[in-house]
């Protein structure tokens, strides 16, 4: 019975999706299956943890993950920094769910999760969370998206949504690689984009986004082979801005 609604409910997140299936997002097996092969993280954990700096967060503060998955990144950051709270966001329950039962497992305690689509987030939602989960944690001190925009139909929508929730001079920060142009690169891009996983998974998610904050520091690793498909290049790239006094309305 168990099995039978789970299927239903992961034919639900595919559906939920179509025609951007991202199918290997949307089944946490899979998802996992590629992560541990060290996928999607391409810059060492050293490099991660010097760019995004989460000890120098204020303490008791809040970081969203948004498009959490199965949660590494924010396992990851959670204990970077213990006296954070890292709320992790997707829209797909079967993720979350998974997300959910590793946290129990290995028994890290300053993570949650939630389900929302991103373009539709908003701060009741979060503080609607923080009171559920009786938080002490107060301020939002910083945003993270690892391979979440990538994934994402509206990104751009759930970018603009993402920083109205954002306090200013927080921390907006994207992990995420995208193609260099290519005939190659090109043709895998169509391949993705249009067969494989239909996410249009390796736009340059951060090049529509960097306007819009004061400084979006480009943090470039040189192309590194594709891990999925030989003879194309990713570029992973790591964004980091602080949000404006002023919100971009009209920018
Ligand atoms: C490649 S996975 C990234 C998972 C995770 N951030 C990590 O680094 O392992 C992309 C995730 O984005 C989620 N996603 C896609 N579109 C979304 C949206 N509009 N709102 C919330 N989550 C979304 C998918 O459900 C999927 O879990």
């Amino acid at each position: 019975m168990k099995t039978l609604w789970r299927i239903k409910k992961y034919f639900a997140d595919l559906i939920d999706t179509f025609p951007y299936l991202g199918l290997s997002y949307k089944i946490p097996f899979l998802y996992n299956l590629i992560a541990a092969s060290d996928f999607p993280y391409f810059f060492s954990k050293q490099e991660l943890s010097d760019i995004i700096c989460a000890e120098s967060l204020k303490k008791n503060s809040i970081v969203l993950d948004l498009a959490c998955g199965t949660g590494e990144f924010s396992f990851w950051l959670a204990n970077q920094q213990k006296d954070i709270h890292v709320i992790g966001i997707d829209s797909a329950e079967s993720m979350l769910e998974c997300a959910q039962k590793k946290a129990i497992e290995e028994k890290v305690e300053n993570v949650s999760f939630f389900c929302q689509l991103i373009e539709k987030l908003t701060k009741d939602d979060i503080e609607q969370h923080i009171k559920e989960q009786k938080l002490e944690h107060d301020s939002l001190s910083m945003i993270v998206n690892c391979f979440g925009f990538s994934a994402m139909r509206n990104f751009e929508q759930g970018f603009n949504q993402a920083l109205s929730i954002l306090p200013e001079k927080s921390i907006f920060c994207i992990v995420d690689v995208y193609r260099k142009p290519s005939v190659i690169n090109y043709i895998c891009n169509f391949f993705y984009d249009n067969l494989l996983f239909g996410a249009d998974s390796f736009r340059i998610v951060y090049l529509q986004m960097k306007q819009q904050m004061d400084q979006f520091e480009l943090y470039e690793k040189k192309n590194v082979p594709d891990p999925l498909l030989i003879y194309s290049t990713i570029t992973p790239y790591i964004a980091k801005g602080v949000k404006k006094a002023e919100t971009m309305k009209g920018n």
